[in-house]
């Protein structure tokens, strides 16, 4: 039996958690494993409801789980409050942070169904498989940050980017790992030119370099990076960077899969692992029953793989996810002309219906 914490959240977060139960539900079913799923409070939601984003309570669930599920958090209603009782702020940092999830995985992976999905030319992005590789629980996120009052009346605003010779070699070696069992090919990005941060990465990945003579290593400069992963994004194999532009090019590399909302994600690296869509609440279409819940079932499928070991079943789900596709059914934000528009649920239902059925 795997316990499984489930954490909805906010916005879609609660239309798409659901689809990934169903899901998992169907793998439980035809292979014969129980999963427990364990419901919890986080972001706006729990602070609605007993006014912490994060409550202890949640965490505990957690911690005793093999494995978290979660949705989204965060949106219109909390951006106001105070910044450590904001979703983002106050609930996901410290819940990477506690869990020490140092590791964030985020596959950009073109489904062959989905070639003509995104707005990008087919020829630019026909088989893309690009792994990045996000460092999650240190630089600018989590260094100080404070505010203060200036001679001229007005304010500064400072955060801190710092990283340590041991959180860059920790993910970095990490990433190396992942490069050697998939293309050998490592690019880690950075801002060298610029920032003493990014030199001390650079110098760490160039030591860690002979350790790894089996896998390509090469240097990109972020901006760079944002630009080479349009014009071609099939020169990449694993990408490594710090937290923040990994935030950044990940949205950026969602677009080469079609749409956000097949980005998922896995956070490892400590006791129990965090899968998540990469992707936020989207309140722009919350309650409407349009949401992708693709990212979010690829997530749990990721989970299956990571924290549980079980590779075949999470091929399974990937190869149900790629079905649907193929056979053209769509949310809209994938939708094009002569394919058939469902919502969230009747695509959760159509991926779970393949698990029984492939
Ligand atoms: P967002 O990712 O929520 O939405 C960006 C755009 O992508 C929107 O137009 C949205 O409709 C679309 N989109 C996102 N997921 C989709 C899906 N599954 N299916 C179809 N379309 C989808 O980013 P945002 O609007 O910048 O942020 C909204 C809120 O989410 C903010 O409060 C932000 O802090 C939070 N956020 C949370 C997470 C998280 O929980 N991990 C991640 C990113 C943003
Ligand atoms: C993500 C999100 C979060 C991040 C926010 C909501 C804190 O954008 O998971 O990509 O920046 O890590
Ligand atoms: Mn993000």
């Amino acid at each position: 039996m795997y316990k499984i914490a489930v954490l909805p959240g906010d916005g879609i977060g609660v239309e798409i958690v659901p689809e990934a139960l169903k899901v998992l539900q169907a793998i439980a079913l035809r292979f014969g494993y129980e999963f427990e799923f364990n419901e919890a409070l986080i972001g706006g939601a729990a602070y609605d409801a007993v006014g912490h984003p994060l409550p202890a309570e949640t965490l505990d669930t957690c911690r005793n789980s093999d494995a978290v599920l979660l949705g989204a958090i965060g949106g219109p209603k909390w951006d106001k409050l105070p910044v450590q009782l904001r979703p983002e702020v106050g609930a996901l940092l410290p819940l990477r942070k506690e869990l020490g999830l140092f590791a964030n995985l985020r596959p950009s992976v073109l489904f062959p169904g989905l070639v003509h999905a995104s707005t990008l030319k087919e020829e630019v992005i026909d088989g893309v498989d690009i792994m990045v590789i996000r460092e999650l629980t240190g630089g600018l996120y989590f260094g100080e940050k404070k505010r203060e009052q200036t001679s001229d009346g007005g304010q500064k605003a400072t955060d801190i980017l710092s990283y340590s010779t041991f959180e860059i070699e920790r993910i970095v070696r990490f990433a190396y790992e992942v490069a050697r069992k998939r293309g050998k090919k490592l690019c880690s990005v950075d801002k060298a030119n610029v920032l003493e941060s990014s030199r001390l990465w650079r110098e760490t990945v160039n030591k860690l370099a002979r350790d790894y003579p089996d896998v390509e290593t090469s240097h990109m400069y972020v901006d760079n990076c944002s630009m080479q992963l349009i014009r071609n994004p099939r020169q990449f194999d694993v990408i490594v960077t710090e937290n923040m532009f990994g935030d950044i090019l990940t949205d950026e590399a969602s677009m080469l899969t079609g749409s956000i909302g097949m980005l998922p994600s896995a956070s490892i690296g400590g006791e129990v692992g965090l899968y998540e869509p990469s992707h936020g609440s989207a309140p722009d279409i919350a309650g409407q029953k349009k949401a992708n819940p693709l990212a979010t079932i690829l997530s749990a499928a990721m989970m299956l793989r990571y924290s549980f070991d079980l590779e075949e079943e999470a091929r399974l789900i990937e190869q149900a996810v790629r079905t649907v596709m193929e056979e053209g059914y769509r949310t809209p934000d994938l939708m094009e002309e002569g394919k058939t528009l469902l919502n969230t649920e009747e695509i959760g239902d159509l991926v779970a219906a393949k698990i029984r059925i492939l």
